[in-house]
């Protein structure tokens, strides 16, 4: 129950406040662990101590709904997050806010529009399946590196019409550099300004700069083309101001790498967990391969295939209810606000967790289960709205929703046509909430020919 009172940033809730959880070693050593228990024990709402930083973590999805749309305008994406990630994503859409953020939004949504999407089918395919020419039935591979590989691919094709195979090792190593500093940065309770060179910021800054030069290849390889493609770099290019001026220089770099990032890793991540969880399931991978066989017959995928691929695309939905990409967002509150018969005091942090609302026993049955079949009835017209929230909700939902769920069904399709992963159980799988939720050390899978 949710008793009434005031949090407020100066003042720690008393003994009739919300409770007060946890700590910053607590919550860094297990914070999902933390966050499911005090879910399930305090309820809707719960005050986090996270030194002096006021933060309250909402597990109702009413409230969620709250924040993220019925008084959106009052939160504004962690400014203290952002702080710490400015160089690389810039001003691009994940991190700008207000008019900024509109204007960009408004500009690249045709990109994400179901006529583009249709477009992408081939070069995800292709894509997919040129990554299976070098597979051997029964080698050892670390699925989720194939994953990444693949997806940054295809993301660099299908958006801005660029070949990066043979960087693709490297840019990918530089995009995990970076997110891995973001993280720990993201724990301290202070930062270390870019310049001072402490050997994380070395690291940080020398991948901003290989992602830099990938950009700037991307972008003057299309001015000397000349031209529109059609593509969202196209349009990116092509886009005026109210008068009359081009994207600056910045921005338009600051856009192409946010969604070369927002893009493939959250995406490889949904795929690998589907890997990881019906390796584990040999019942539910074999309903899907009946799937596979009934609807495509060995041959790769296509457009009009999408419709028939349900099973396929029950199981990414129920992977990433398990397993959310992106496993918890804030928001900061800009002024004072009621929630829950509390008055939550401006610029508390407000946490919102994928992976704690998506266990919720409230409303999932046998929550912990991995049951693609729950999808098949009217289960998602049942549940509450944001009871489920991969890709967030409100304004600032995912641009890429539709895209990453076609893109994983038709990798899920190409892929396991052909193969069956045997997870090898000599290498644990342990979930890291890093700024996404990712596989600690890998999943290190065995690719065994489907007909075999
Ligand atoms: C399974 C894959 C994906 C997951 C789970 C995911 C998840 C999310 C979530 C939860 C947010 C909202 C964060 C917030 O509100 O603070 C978000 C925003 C965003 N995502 Fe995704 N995403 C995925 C794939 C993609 C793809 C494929 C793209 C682009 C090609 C993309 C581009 C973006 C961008 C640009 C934003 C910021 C949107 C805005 O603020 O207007 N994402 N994503």
């Amino acid at each position: 129950m949710i008793l009434k009172g005031r949090v407020d940033s100066h003042q720690p809730p008393g003994p009739k406040g919300l409770p007060l959880l946890g700590n910053l070693v607590d919550i860094g050593r297990d914070v999902l662990r933390y966050y499911d228990e005090w879910s399930r024990q305090y309820g809707d709402m719960v005050a986090l101590r996270l030194a002096a930083w006021p933060a309250i973590l909402l597990n109702r999805p009413e409230y969620i709904e709250y924040v993220l749309v019925k008084n959106h305008r009052n939160f504004i994406k962690f400014p203290f997050f952002f702080r710490h990630v400015r160089a690389i994503f810039g001003q691009g859409l994940l991190t700008s806010e207000g008019e900024c953020w509109q204007r960009q939004r408004r500009l690249m949504a045709p990109a994400f529009q179901d006529r583009r999407l249709t477009g992408y089918v081939a070069p995800i395919v292709r894509l997919s399946e040129r990554m299976l020419e070098s597979w051997q039935p029964g080698e050892l591979r670390n699925i989720h590196t194939d994953m990444m590989t693949l997806t940054l691919s295809i993301a660099a094709k299908t958006l801005f019409d660029a070949e990066v195979e043979s960087e693709v090792a490297e840019i990918s190593q530089a995009f995990n550099t970076i997110t891995d500093e973001i993280a720990i940065r993201f724990r301290l309770p202070f930062r270390i300004p870019d310049p001072v060179p402490i050997p994380g910021n070395i690291r940080y800054v020398c991948g901003v700069r290989r992602i830099d030069r990938l950009v700037n290849r991307i972008i003057e390889e299309r001015r000397q083309q000349g031209g529109d493609r059609g593509d969202l770099l196209s349009m990116l290019m092509m886009a005026k101001d109210d008068e009359g001026r081009p994207m600056s220089e910045r921005q338009l770099r600051d856009e192409v790498i946010t969604l070369l990032l927002a893009g493939h890793e959250t995406t490889a991540l949904a795929l690998s967990w589907t890997w990881y969880l019906l390796s584990q399931h040999p019942e539910i991978d074999a309903k899907l391969a009946f799937e596979l066989q009934h609807v495509l017959g060995g041959r790769p995928p296509v457009v009009s295939d999408l419709p028939q691929l349900l099973f396929t695309t029950q199981v990414v939905t129920e992977a990433i209810r398990l397993y959310p990409p992106v496993w918890g967002f804030g928001r900061e509150a800009v002024g004072d606000f009621d929630i829950g018969g509390y008055t939550i005091s401006k610029g508390t942090t407000v946490i919102i967790s994928p992976w704690v609302l998506h266990r919720h026993p409230h409303h999932f049955e046998r929550p912990l289960e991995f049951r693609p079949e729950r999808w098949s009835g009217d289960l998602a017209r049942q549940l509450p709205r944001f009871a489920y929230i991969p890709f967030g909700g409100g304004p600032r939902i995912c641009i890429g929703n539709r895209f990453a769920m076609m893109e994983a069904a038709l990798i899920l399709a190409t892929v396991a046509s052909r193969f069956r992963l045997e997870w090898q159980n000599d290498h644990p799988v342990v979930p890291f909430p890093s700024i996404t939720l990712r596989p600690k050390n890998g999943i290190w899978i065995k690719p065994t020919t489907r007909n075999s």
